[in-house]
């Protein structure tokens, strides 16, 4: 698919600056887009868009700032008012592993902030933008972990069910009206957000972990076919057994005992 012809030449990317919002940018850049990378770090981000404008002929630039903050989106919008972006990309999430009781309430708020408030703010903002071009698209990073109750990853478990669910939505109401909205539902994956909760394998027959690049991929295979999907055909595999063939309180049970294995809760 040639997304500049589909969708037009600007992408905003939402947690770009490593792994599997970085590979996102390298897509994008790869196939001509333009591009705006956001995330709290200016340095890791803006090594990347200097990476990306030196080998692709694209420009890439670069905002910091903290999508857990209440003013987030509006400072976002208000940056971006002359800039029309075609191709939206919401991949920055803050993740929770730990009984609930342990969390705090303002770590709460701001998952729920960056996971939840901020991309819907955004989505609808840019969604409008969208429609009145009659093109563009929509992508939402969502997880296995939102697909039943999964013990000790509750509200971030809770929030990628939202972002599944609100992109699912969306894909429905604006099928018909040229915008493309995708949620991609990852399992494992080796980026530092995974690999620095330093997880134990859990079983011989636990999915492979997969690559950013590899979900990635995948996601631009199903951008404009679905309206979510699972990356990788292991995940597949446990999400179709998981969500078709068990009853739910086993699913439930397996997720929470997995994650207290992997995790030594
Ligand atoms: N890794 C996995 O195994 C896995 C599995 C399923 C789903 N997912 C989903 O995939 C997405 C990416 O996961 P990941 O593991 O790659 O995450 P990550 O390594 O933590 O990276 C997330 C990106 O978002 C940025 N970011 C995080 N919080 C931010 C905030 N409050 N404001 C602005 N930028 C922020 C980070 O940069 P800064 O730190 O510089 O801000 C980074 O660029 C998430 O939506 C996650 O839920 C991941």
């Amino acid at each position: 698919m040639n997304l500049t012809q589909k969708y037009g030449k600007t992408a905003l990317i939402a947690g770009a600056s490593e792994c599997i919002g970085a590979a996102f940018a390298t897509y994008l850049a790869a196939s001509g887009m333009d591009m705006i990378l956001i995330a709290r770090r200016p340095e890791p981000l803006q090594e990347l868009a200097d990476a990306l404008m030196k080998k692709y002929e694209v420009s890439a630039t670069c905002i910091s700032c903290d999508l857990s903050d209440p003013d987030a989106a509006q400072n976002l919008l208000n940056n971006l008012k002359d800039i029309e972006i075609n191709l939206f990309v919401y991949n920055a999430a803050l993740p929770y592993i730990g009984a609930f009781e342990n969390s705090t309430t303002e770590y709460n708020g701001k998952m729920a902030a960056t996971n939840m408030v901020t991309p819907m703010h955004l989505v609808h903002a840019l969604g409008k933008c969208m429609l009145e071009k009659g093109k563009g698209a929509v992508i939402l990073m969502a997880s296995l972990a939102g697909f039943q109750g999964s013990g000790y990853l509750s509200v971030y478990a809770a929030t990628k069910a939202f972002n599944r669910i609100f992109a699912e939505s969306l894909w429905y109401e604006w099928k018909d009206c040229g915008i493309d909205v995708l949620a991609c539902c990852a399992g494992a994956t080796a980026t530092p957000g995974f690999i620095n909760t330093h997880p134990e394998k859990t079983s011989l027959f636990a999915p492979k972990v997969q690559t950013p690049e590899a979900v990635v991929e995948e996601c631009f295979q199903q951008l404009g076919k679905s309206a979510s999907f699972v990356t990788g055909s292991g995940n597949k595999l446990a999400s179709f057994i998981m969500q078709r063939l068990m009853p739910r309180k086993l699913a439930i049970t397996i997720m929470g005992d997995t994650t207290k294995k992997m995790y030594r809760l």
